[in-house]
């Protein structure tokens, strides 16, 4: 029977040990804070304590504006998204709003299916029809035409502007089966580069509070946003999640995937 060790000190396996453990990790965090973020674009932006901030996950400034972009720049958007928003709009809400409706019919189609390349707003999840409007109205997102005609509407138009939209029926149904003639970023997403699939947000398997309904979206209207995420002209999602995703994306796959939200409909809703 050999002696029971003792850990000290004095022991010299054990203070190499330690100490092997201790630059182990110090290189760890060096390459793992340090180096990767300062080399992967997503974490440059704001300098070399955002990067560490952000590598280990925590705000790099307290006080709500942390995940809006510059560090001078105010919120991405004001609209605390609920599920009331979601509820469905009674009969009276949704009579209302297809008055109000008369003056969208222009450019979003008499019944919300846009034949130019503005969005279509039938079926479009009343939530999202109330979070654009307020992030219009409060110069959250960028549009000139849509910022002076939201900025005119109460709170009451907005909700019943909604009701009315979610109720009419929608361009197209999702896919009922996901294989492999969707785009993968669509159906799976690209885990390397933090894109989740689409269909995880966007309706079809699962729809996140807030992410719009985009079958049958008009191509153009599609890729531009979708640009816009990119370059942060749009960033009224909040935590940045689309403009994160948008980042990445080859000019080619955008076009993919807005090629395939956009594409003819063969089984189209009624
Ligand atoms: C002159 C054309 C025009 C008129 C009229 C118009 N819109 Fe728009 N709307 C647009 C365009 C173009 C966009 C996309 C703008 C952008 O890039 O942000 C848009 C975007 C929207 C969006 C965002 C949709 C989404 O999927 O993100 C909503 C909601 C909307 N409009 C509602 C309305 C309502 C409600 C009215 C009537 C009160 C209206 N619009 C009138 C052209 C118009
Ligand atoms: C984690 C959830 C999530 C995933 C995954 C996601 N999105 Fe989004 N997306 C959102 C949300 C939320 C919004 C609304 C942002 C806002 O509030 O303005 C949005 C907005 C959009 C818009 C703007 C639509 C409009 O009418 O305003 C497009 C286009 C879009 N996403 C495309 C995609 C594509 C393509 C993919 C897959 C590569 C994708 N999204 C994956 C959550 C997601």
């Amino acid at each position: 029977m050999s002696e029971p060790r003792t850990y000290t000190w004095s022991n010299r396996g054990f203070r190499w040990s330690v100490l092997s453990l201790v630059g182990l990790t110090v290189i760890a965090m060096l390459v793992g804070f340090i180096w990767l973020p300062a080399v992967h674009p997503d974490f440059q932006s704001e300098g070399l304590w955002a990067s560490i901030c952000r590598a280990a996950g925590v705000p790099y400034r307290w006080g709500g504006a942390g995940q809006a972009g510059k560090a001078t720049e105010p919120l991405s958007t004001k609209v605390v998204l609920d599920r009331q928003m979601a509820r469905v709009g009674t009969t009276e809400a949704v009579g209302r709003g297809a008055t109000l409706a008369l003056n969208c019919t222009m450019c979003h189609g008499a019944r919300g299916l846009s034949s130019s390349d503005a969005p279509n707003l039938a079926g479009q999840y009343p939530e999202v029809v109330i979070k654009q409007l307020n992030d219009y109205k409060a110069g959250k997102r960028s549009s000139a035409i849509m910022q002076a005609l939201a900025g005119r509407l109460s709170d009451r138009d907005i909700a019943d502007l909604a009701a009315y939209y979610a109720y009419l029926p929608k361009a197209r149904t999702a896919p009922t089966t996901y294989d492999e003639s969707l785009p993968s970023l669509v159906r799976t997403g690209d885990p390397l580069r933090n894109i989740a699939p689409c269909i995880s947000c966007h309706g079809g398997v699962d729809q996140k509070l807030g992410a719009p309904w985009l079958e049958g979206m008009p191509k153009a209207y599609l890729v531009t946003q979708l640009k816009a995420f990119a370059t942060g002209a749009r960033r009224n999602d909040s935590e940045a999640q689309m403009r994160n995703m948008a980042r990445p994306m080859t000019e080619s796959e955008i076009d993919a995937v807005a090629t395939f939200y956009a594409r003819k409909a063969q089984s189209s809703a009624p």
